[in-house]
């Protein structure tokens, strides 16, 4: 039986934010939240978040995470104070705890399961989750006896220059047996530099304490300042990274490319340089992204290609291609084998399959058909200037070069539109409409003039 409490009540003054430490966002998902995600296969008894600073706001930032009790910390004290605040709410209770940095997010759930599953076979009093770094800066040092066992922990603001060379440090993650944490958390004291009660200082009055060594030390990564965010955010690319490499997608120069965990690819899928893939974004086999596109909460298809290009809450069906330079702005529903070319924006509109809008075009609230072909420069006006309205245009339409469609209009199908017209009227299947000023010619007009 283990609960899980989380420490998210601080400031987090280093990062220099008027926003909570814990709220900062990483590749989608805040720091707090991450942590909570990391918990997922262990299934808490209880969960617990401790919120102090700015706390409606974190409540708020894990509104959508279920099963959550948020548990307040008005001042904030310490480390060891936020823990205290535990006490009330787990009166009775027989089990195990973990504790948690809120700051700690690229741990994964794996780790924590083996440290609670190693604590319970040890039946340790604690057992901690530590690390050796190769730059130990600006975290606690933890000292062990001959077997293993912590015997105290050192933060760095208090070692001494020798202190300071032990490379072992506290990564922030604790597994506790509750009934003996409980009586340890009165005895703490605020005796160092920061005159704050330190969690780290139960390890002086519990036996016996474990330290378990985490194998990829950069999951213990503690976010303090924005430099370690970042840091963050370039591990985390590259565990996504090699995950969907090994999973059969190309990467060509994989540094330029950035990928959300929530993005799902198929094998077989070639991703260039300086492209993003955020959010919802699902992308099918054979298709090829980039170089230079950003893909947001979009679904494609297979054997697409998107050649420098936008593609926002869309979806774009198999064998078209977008690009380059198209801008799929938001709810466009692109059908399969069509082309979105150079320069076109479409915004709330569906094409039907074997649609083309090859070159400089605008398309809003438009329901296109199938085998209908946009000509350079067509315009769907649909605002006017307070409301917006749809255009409609039937299978097998084209519109000619600088055409305006003014909505609310239908164009039925196999409709030609001449160059450079404005339609005003709907216009009804096979016909032609011409709706611009004849061409006058006046010869002569040199000499007339002179
Ligand atoms: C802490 C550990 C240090 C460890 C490091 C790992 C202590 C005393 N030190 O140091 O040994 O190496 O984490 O990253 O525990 N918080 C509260 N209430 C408070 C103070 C802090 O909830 O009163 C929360 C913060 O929001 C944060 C977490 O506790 O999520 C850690 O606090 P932080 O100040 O970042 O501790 P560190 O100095 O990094
Ligand atoms: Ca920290």
């Amino acid at each position: 039986m283990v609960a899980v409490a989380i420490l998210a009540a601080g400031k987090g003054t280093r990062m220099k934010s008027d926003l909570p430490k814990v709220l900062h966002l990483l590749a989608g998902r805040s720091l707090v939240e991450r942590v909570v995600d990391s918990c997922k296969l262990l299934q808490p008894t209880k969960q617990m978040v401790i919120v102090g600073y700015q706390g409606s706001k974190v409540q708020q930032g894990l509104s959508h995470r279920q099963g959550i009790e948020f548990v307040e910390q008005t001042e904030q004290l310490g480390t060891g104070h936020a823990v205290q605040q535990l006490i009330p709410h787990l009166e009775n209770y027989q089990g195990d705890i973990l504790v948690l940095n809120g700051d700690a997010p690229l741990l994964r759930p794996e780790t924590l399961q083996s440290l609670v599953k190693i604590h319970q076979t040890h039946k340790n009093a604690a057992t901690l989750l530590t690390a050796n770094l190769p730059n130990p800066q600006g975290y606690g040092r933890v000292f062990c006896d001959g077997n293993n066992f912590i015997t105290h922990i050192v933060e760095e603001r208090d070692c001494n220059q020798q202190q300071k060379q032990n490379s072992r440090v506290n990564a922030g993650i604790y597994c506790f047996n509750w009934q003996k944490l409980a009586e340890a958390l009165p005895k703490l004291s605020t005796n160092n530099d920061q005159k704050e009660y330190y969690l780290t200082e139960v390890v002086d009055y519990l036996d016996q304490v474990m330290a378990l060594d985490v194998i990829d030390y950069q999951e213990i990564n503690g976010i303090n300042d924005r430099l370690q965010l970042a840091n963050a955010y370039n591990i985390l690319q590259t565990r996504i990274k090699e995950h969907w490499m090994k999973a059969g997608v190309m990467m060509l120069n994989p540094d330029s490319i950035t990928i959300d965990e929530t993005v799902e690819l198929q094998p077989d899928v070639i991703i260039e340089p300086q492209t993003h893939l955020r959010g919802n974004t699902k992308i099918s086999a054979g298709s090829r992204i980039g170089p230079g596109s950003l893909i947001e909460n979009s679904i494609i298809g297979e054997n697409v290609t998107v050649l420098y290009s936008v593609v926002k809450d869309s979806e774009v069906g198999d064998n078209s291609t977008v690009g380059p330079y198209a801008h799929l702005r938001g709810h466009a529903n692109i059908a399969a084998s069509c082309r979105v070319g150079n320069f076109v924006e479409i915004k709330k509109s569906s094409l039907g399959t074997n649609t083309n809008a090859a070159h400089l075009a605008y398309i809003g609230d438009a329901t296109l058909g199938n085998r209908v072909n946009i000509g350079a420069g067509t315009i769907t006006a649909n605002y006017d200037g307070v409301n917006k309205h749809h255009t409609r245009i039937g299978n097998g339409a084209k519109t000619g070069s600088n055409s305006v469609l003014v909505a609310p209009v239908t164009l039925g199908a196999n409709v030609t539109v001449a160059a450079g017209s404005v339609v005003t009227q709907n216009v009804g299947d096979g016909s032609l409409v011409i709706a611009r000023s004849r061409q006058k010619e006046i010869p002569d007009w040199d000499k007339i003039k002179r």
